[in-house]
């Protein structure tokens, strides 16, 4: 059986306290549809998280963070770990995000700790991937793909404790999507590839599509077989479109 699908929200570096009203929306909004298809996350910027999952707290709405450092606690000047996100209530985590992959220099070592850390607190980690734009163009999008995968799964990864989010990043906020055919044949590959890692178990990881996901592509994309979701940046700060995406998968 597929997995049930996730549709993630990253709001990135976006939200101030007045963006609680667009949460409140949000639960409104998937309170009101039929829920038994689809879960769904929001993942704000640290600053939101605890207000955030008060707020959605006994909704239908999952709380996440976008990063998080390997260590528990420490002197790490800035840092937040995963055991403070579990703390306030985030029950996700967003690790390699191709936006720290660039900006911070992480590397797929990191992100496996990273990764680890967040499932060791019981939470779920969502593993971000995908290829540049020269790498897809040079046809190394599955060979940068599954080296990314490789290198930042931690052992000890499960279906229930890991998603993999596939986003090229000449898509995020570009407005450009691949063709549903590679956006297929780059999912069936990591599906191949979650098997190849976790046995059987790999059929059960939610394999989510990010970049320029909207309401007016989200029901072609999120009908592709091996697409269990999706990871939605820029459409999902307004309640209204993140709910039409989330329909779509509903
Ligand atoms: P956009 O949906 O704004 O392209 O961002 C995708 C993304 O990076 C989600 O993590």
């Amino acid at each position: 059986m597929a997995p049930r699908p996730l549709i993630a929200g990253n709001w990135k570096m976006n939200g101030l306290l007045a963006s609680e009203q667009e949460l409140q929306k949000l639960i409104g909004g998937v309170a009101a549809s039929d829920g038994s298809q689809r879960e769904v996350l929001v993942c704000p910027p640290f600053t939101l998280l605890q207000a955030f999952a008060k707020r959605a707290a006994g909704s239908a709405v999952g709380i996440g963070a976008q990063d998080c450092h390997p260590n528990l606690s420490g002197a790490h000047t800035g840092d937040i770990s995963a055991q403070m996100i579990k703390d306030v209530g985030g029950t996700s985590i967003i690790v390699g995000h191709s936006e720290r992959r660039t900006d911070h220099g992480e590397s797929s070592d990191l992100v496996k700790q990273k990764a680890k850390a967040a499932q060791d607190e019981g939470l779920t980690a969502i593993i971000c991937v995908g290829e540049t734009e020269a790498e897809r163009d040079a046809g190394q999008a599955w060979s940068v793909v599954s080296d990314q995968v490789s290198k930042s799964l931690p052992s000890g990864s499960t279906a229930s404790n890991t998603v993999i989010a596939y986003e090229p990043v000449w898509a995020i906020g570009t407005g450009r999507t691949p063709t549903i055919d590679d956006i297929a044949a780059m999912h069936d590959d990591l599906r191949t590839a979650m098997v190849g890692h976790l046995g059987d178990d790999g059929n059960s990881v939610r394999l989510l599509y990010g970049g320029s996901m909207k309401p007016g592509n989200a029901t072609e994309i999120l009908a592709v077989t091996n697409v269990n979701g999706g990871l939605v940046g820029g459409a999902s700060l307004k309640a209204e479109d993140f709910l039409a995406i989330i329909s779509a998968a509903s």
